[in-house]
């Protein structure tokens, strides 16, 4: 059995719980908002249309700030076809996903619903194919408290309290050649130091979000941070980051390690902007905005003809569901963001309803939580305080894809008078035995400890088995004299709190 042995040590702070971390994303795409959140003939609909089962799951999901409305959706859409009368918005093609919207759902309407559940929303604006003005107008729209022409709009439209939105995304992936619109570097650098110095202008605490790559698969990763920060360095707050992981050809090892492929990212793109900085003889530090993150089939998705020629309003697409090995992978993930709060300030999970998300839903039926849920709520639910460095003793073995990876992983936080402890078991056979000598934090008492593991690594949580996968109480787990002791199941994903 491996055996690994971890030291806290409260004075090691790392930064504090961001709790933007738990931010998540919902985009026009698919039916993440149609069907997802909003569904008037639903029995549980509210009287806005928006479904009460789905608005509870989001609240128990703990996210905090909800990026919107896209994605690649962003580049097609123009903000003034989702205000005002529904009767009078127009019907319109979205070329990113080849669908038809019918603006039912619009800025008004979903900030009610963030404010709903209790989350910050987080606005994109569409810099791909539209200016710098129609940028100033959302953003009058949105947030001047009145006396304007397009804040007196917002109050004729019934919505009579600015909604004060801080970040925003100048635009969404402009490397990538699907968005409708994708630039050069340099173009996009331009456009955004652009946009970001109007935006300013308007409000100086804005808090802007400049495109980083795709992916760090990219061609031009790097390059691209870099030309785009020498334009925009100035006016931005954030550079993003998006990352997506799954199973390659059954790799299971290296796609349990995958929260080290997003350590290095971080580790790059942190390195790029200093670089940027350190030449502008800036004082100034850009943070990441880790915007969109997940497990995703992305390779079967790309292979799949799930939409056809024909143009439909919410079809079903990127409905993945996900195992446990993907709930442990995304629970892993989330302890690295948490691990990277020094520079990795904001962070959205994508999606959150039906759409590569841990909320699913059939349209008149159930809400359920995936797997994935799992992890997210109790992380977002017991994450407190200050982030510390860990000492971690613990064996290793070799992936194919990201190179010696350690068996065992964990992040822990200090509140003033509690402790949280994340874990996750990489092996996949053997169960793991941990011992975390937690004495600096003064913890005397085990208050909770939950595991996610099952002998099936693939199962999972469907329509017909809503609760195959739940979190399980750990009996294994001691304190004694300071010294925590825990068997971590193959493949699993375990929280603890202490008091
Ligand atoms: O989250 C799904 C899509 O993934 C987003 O629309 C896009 O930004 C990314 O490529």
């Amino acid at each position: 059995m491996p055996r690994a042995h971890i030291v806290l040590d409260k004075q090691a702070v790392i930064a504090p719980v961001r709790r933007r971390t738990f931010g998540s994303f919902v985009e026009h795409l698919g039916r993440c908002v149609y069907t997802g959140i909003y569904e008037p003939e639903h029995p549980s609909a509210n009287k806005d249309g928006f479904r009460m089962d789905v608005v509870d799951l989001v609240r128990e999901l703990g996210s905090t700030t909800i990026r919107y409305p896209g994605g690649n959706f962003v580049s097609g859409f123009r903000w003034e076809d989702s205000v005002g009368p529904r009767e009078n918005r127009p019907v319109r093609r979205d070329l990113a996903w080849h669908s038809l919207e019918s603006n039912q759902v619009g800025l008004d309407e979903f900030a009610a619903w963030c404010r709903l559940t209790g989350s910050e929303l987080m606005l994109a604006v569409n810099v791909a194919t539209r200016g710098i003005l129609p940028a100033l107008d959302l953003l009058e729209y949105a947030n001047h408290p009145s006396g304007t022409a397009l804040s007196d709009l917002r109050i004729a439209n019934g919505t009579p309290h600015p909604h004060n939105v801080r970040m925003w995304c100048l635009g969404n992936e402009m490397d990538g050649p699907w968005q409708t619109g994708f630039m050069t570097a340099e173009d996009y650098g331009k456009t955004a130091a652009r946009t970001a110095a109007a935006m300013k202008a308007a409000d100086k605490d804005l808090e802007l979000v400049v495109c980083g790559s795709s992916g760090s698969g990219m061609p031009t990763f790097g390059d691209w941070e870099r030309t785009v920060l020498e334009h925009s360095y100035d006016h931005v707050d954030y550079i993003s980051c998006h990352a997506y992981y799954q199973e390659h050809d059954g790799d299971l090892g290296s796609f349990l390690a995958s929260a080290l492929d997003m350590d290095y990212f971080i580790d790059t793109v942190v390195a790029t902007a200093d670089h940027v900085g350190y030449k502008k003889r800036s004082a100034k530090k850009i943070d990441i905005s880790f915007d969109e993150w997940n497990v995703w089939y992305l390779k079967e998705h790309q292979e799949s003809h799930e939409v056809d020629d024909r143009w439909r309003h919410a079809p079903r697409q990127l409905e993945d569901v996900y195992s446990v090995a993907d709930a442990v992978v995304v629970g892993n993930l989330l302890m690295t963001l948490l691990n990277r709060g020094d520079r990795v300030t904001s962070a959205s999970l994508a999606q959150l309803v039906n759409v590569i998300a841990p909320i699913m839903t059939e349209p008149g039926g159930p809400a359920w939580r995936q797997t994935t849920f799992h992890p997210f709520s109790i992380t977002s639910r017991l994450a407190a305080g200050e982030v510390i460095r860990p000492v971690i003793d613990s064996p290793t073995y070799e992936t194919a894809r990201h190179g010696q990876a350690a068996v065992i992983d964990v992040t822990a936080t200090v509140d003033a008078d509690r402790a949280a402890v994340f874990l996750v078991n990489r092996d996949t056979a053997q169960p793991a035995h941990v011992t975390v000598d937690v004495r600096s934090l003064g913890s005397t008492r085990v208050l909770e400890t939950l595991t996610l593991s099952d002998p099936d690594v693939y199962a999972k949580n469907t329509l017909t088995d809503q609760t195959r996968v739940v979190p399980h109480t750990n009996a294994t787990t001691t304190l004694t004299d300071g010294v925590l002791t825990i068997e971590l199941p193959p493949v699993s994903w375990s929280a603890l709190a202490l008091g």
